[in-house]
């Protein structure tokens, strides 16, 4: 968690400017219509989407169980793309797609739109169904938004699975929601080369434990492949020869729309899942009031991943309710240079940037040369997300970035909140750096103490959700009852986000990061226990302890102390270390690979056997070890400080 200390001197505020405000979308009048009746307030913008059939109710609020706009129905794909089509807005440009060796394509809403309805034909024909589960293992590319698209459109849900991730994560998320069908691509290219993806698919699926019949896959690079007959089919040898033809049938407005998998305090992932109208209704109207969107003449930009709930709710369906024209960029920020950002901001001229604290942070390192090179003018909006930004980034993204003359949004939600949840709404918010400012309309968060008691301004605590909210998490896929414990339970009555927060003296919420055993890696969820049960895999490893260290740049790095099984030598050599290292990477996937391992005699427990992992924090953040009278053995942290000063970190 960051200091409370640091956060208290932060007293700066930016007033909206009178030129933004006179052509905001969002009113000061919001916050007052949504609390004088919070569900006319959500009906009036689930009206915004086109209904087959109208709901009979707004809500069904039975604890912990949320029904949104109960009897409608509708179909996210329809909502997406047909829509405009039919509306005469069909030439617009959908998607300024820029591959990473510099391929380029424009789609229109009109294309994208066949696109879909083909690719809808062709799951069809692959014998996938409403209510069926079709995993995503695909780059960042336009194939990636046509498929999820089209299995919304015949009400089959998509569970995207993060193309960095392992074939062992790619199993178990197949396994547990019993996926039929997966869509995946030969590989895709990051950082001047071809990355594979299909063996990986091949890896996960080896098995043969689980029920997928087909692999549909894209031809991205043009890799040789190894081939199933029977199983594996091109993506163009079934897609291109469908019809164009395809009617988009309303479903329940609570049909499931998608599952995506999210780390808890547990080695198992959560299945979070959403359904439909409820989420397209929250989704929207954030993107349009949060992000001011002016659909005919802003370029729009959200630099998430589609593997992650921000390139789901706004890089997809936010987006494409509001006919947002989009940047999507399949690489890394430095491929070839640290430059090339900057060059697509300047080569589409977006307008809106939408992007996590440690690519900001990133940047600053690599230094001001680099957005100085490009002509950002073009922008107008800047929004942060997926962990804390503080106030130093915060500045430099509104002064060098935004050239001092664009509101910055940080906004705060989650993969369970499904939709944007604390934010300022730009032409509205005198924002301060490194604040989320507030609940937005229609949402109510509060800041509570141990006992669940409101905190008063100035005081820290838990962050808690005290009102369903339409876009919200309708449980965790096969596991009702970790739904209820795992976020109803802490507090009563109440939503448990898991994160600490902070209420400054005018009421203003400050964020300060996971209060739970969650990690969080450049904005990415990486649960303690599961790093800790995959190091506990490797054959060397007896024992293991994880914490998230802070670092400047990626915001926490994963630490880890392990205990060597008897018989191994007890000074961990370099080699064991990287063997590690790598096991954790094949097991998890790179983003949970530690940075650094500590080879230890003893873990700190406690008399009855609980690891102190504050204490290991203390070690891995190089303070003082704290309070440790409690510990069964008090000189293990001694022997600890010793070692870790004598091992060596990574970057
Ligand atoms: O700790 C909070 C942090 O990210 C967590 C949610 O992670 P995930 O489900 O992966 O979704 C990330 C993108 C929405 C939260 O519990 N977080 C997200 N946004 C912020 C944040 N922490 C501080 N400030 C934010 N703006």
């Amino acid at each position: 968690m960051s200091s409370l200390e640091n956060l208290s001197h932060e007293n700066r505020t930016f007033p909206p400017t009178p030129a933004f405000t006179a052509q905001a979308n969002a009113q000061a009048t919001l916050y007052q219509e949504a609390a004088d009746d919070r569900l006319a307030f959500w009906a009036r913008q689930a009206e915004l989407l086109h209904w087959e059939r109208k709901w009979d109710q707004v809500l069904e609020w039975e604890l912990p169980n949320a029904k949104w706009f109960l009897g409608g129905k509708l179909n996210a794909s329809y909502n997406c793309l047909d829509r405009h089509v039919l509306e005469g807005r069909g030439d617009r440009v959908a998607f300024h797609f820029e591959g990473e060796p510099g391929d380029t394509r424009t789609i229109t809403y009109a294309q994208m739109l066949v696109e879909v309805k083909k690719t809808a034909n062709a799951l069809l024909e692959l014998g996938i169904g409403a209510g069926d589960r079709v995993a995503i293992y695909m780059p960042m590319i336009p194939e990636a938004a046509v498929a999820m698209l089209a299995c919304a459109r015949i009400g089959a849900a998509h569970s995207v699975v993060f193309g960095g991730f392992s074939a062992e994560a790619l199993k178990s998320r197949i396994l547990d929601a019993d996926v039929t069908l997966v869509i995946t691509s030969d590989g895709g290219y990051r950082k001047g080369s071809a990355f594979p993806l299909k063996p990986v698919v091949d890896a996960a699926l080896a098995g043969g434990d689980h029920n997928v019949k087909k692999v549909l896959v894209v031809n991205r690079t043009g890799q040789a492949v190894a081939w199933v007959g029977g199983r594996d089919i091109w993506w163009h040898e079934i897609v291109d020869r469908q019809s164009a033809e395809h009617v988009a049938e309303g479903f329940d407005s609570e049909h499931v729309l998608f599952i995506l998998y999210t780390s808890g305090t547990t080695a198992k992932p959560k299945g979070i899942f959403h359904t439909t109208g409820g989420y397209l209704t929250q989704t929207s109207f954030t993107h349009r009031a949060v992000f001011d969107l002016k659909a005919e003449s802003d370029v729009y930009w959200c630099t998430a991943d589609i593997g992650w709930i921000t390139g789901h709710s706004y890089v997809l369906y936010g987006p494409m309710i509001n006919g947002a024209t989009q940047v999507m960029y399949e690489g890394t920020p430095d491929s070839p240079t640290k430059h090339r950002l900057f060059q697509l901001i300047e080569k589409y001229k977006v307008s809106i940037l939408y992007t996590a604290p440690t690519l900001i942070r990133t940047w600053m390192k690599w230094g001001d040369e680099y957005p100085a090179d490009s002509d950002l003018t073009s922008l107008r909006l800047l929004g942060s997300v997926g962990e804390p930004i503080n106030p130093e980034a915060w500045m430099w993204y509104r002064e060098v970035i935004g050239a001092d003359a664009c509101p910055v949004v940080d906004t705060w939600w989650q993969t369970e909140t499904g939709g944007l949840m604390i934010s300022p709404l730009p032409g509205v918010t005198a924002t301060k750096p490194g604040s989320a400012m507030a609940a937005l309309p229609g949402i109510s968060a509060k800041v509570v103490d141990d006992e669940g008691r409101d905190v008063a301004n100035g005081q820290g605590g838990y962050l808690v959700l005290t009102e369903p909210w339409p876009a919200m998490l309708r449980g965790v896929w096969g596991e009702p009852e970790r739904y209820r414990e795992t976020y109803w339970s802490r507090f009563p009555g109440k939503y448990f986000a898991g994160d600490g927060a902070k209420l400054d003296d005018d009421g203003a919420i400050w964020l300060l990061g996971r209060v739970d055993d969650v990690m969080n890696i450049s904005g990415h969820r990486i649960s303690t226990t599961e790093v800790e049960s995959s190091l506990v895999s490797h054959i060397n490893v007896a024992e293991a302890a994880v914490v998230g260290a802070n670092d400047a740049v990626t915001g926490q790095a994963i630490v880890a102390f392990v205990i060597l099984r008897g018989g191994i030598p007890s000074v961990g050599g370099e080699e064991l270390i990287a063997d590690l290292k790598a096991h954790v990477t094949q097991e998890i996937g790179a983003i949970a690979r530690p940075k650094q391992i500590l080879v230890v005699a003893e873990l700190p427990k406690t008399r009855s056997g609980k690891i102190m992992r504050r204490l290991l924090r203390d070690v891995a953040e190089h303070r003082t070890v704290g309070d440790s009278t409690t510990l069964a053995d008090p000189n293990i942290m001694k022997l600890i400080g010793e070692g870790l000063q004598s091992s060596k970190s990574e970057d």
